[in-house]
């Protein structure tokens, strides 16, 4: 293989881990990509949809693919841990 070519490939193939890991700031993400059609008032209002943690992370699936975002399972589960931590408080 040209060289190249190798540190192309390599460069990539990072760049995709570090997207995954621990370049995902569930807060800042939050933020900027998840506060243009409710803001986080639907997570505290008293006929909240979500009951438990895993309706939580289904309902953060479903907004995720609203948005076109296809976040990876990781962020789905950082994403859906910073929600329960802030608004919903559910027993892990
Ligand atoms: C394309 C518009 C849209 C975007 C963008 C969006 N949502 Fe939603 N979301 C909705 C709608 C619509 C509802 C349902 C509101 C209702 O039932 O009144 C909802 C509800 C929710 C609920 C449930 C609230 C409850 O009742 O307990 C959660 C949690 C949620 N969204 C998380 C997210 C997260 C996390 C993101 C960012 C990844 C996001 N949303 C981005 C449209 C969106």
């Amino acid at each position: 293989m040209k060289k190249p070519l190798y540190f192309a490939i390599l460069t990539l193939l990072f760049g995709a881990a570090a997207q995954a890991g621990e370049d995902f700031h569930a807060e800042k993400f939050h933020q900027a990509s998840c506060t243009g059609c409710h803001d986080s008032s639907v997570y505290t209002r008293k006929k909240r949809r979500v009951d438990s943690l895993p309706r939580l992370e289904s309902q953060v699936r479903m907004c995720d693919a609203n948005l076109g975002k296809k976040l990876f399972d990781d962020d789905i589960h950082s994403l859906t841990n910073y929600l329960n931590d802030n608004f919903y408080h559910f027993g892990k």
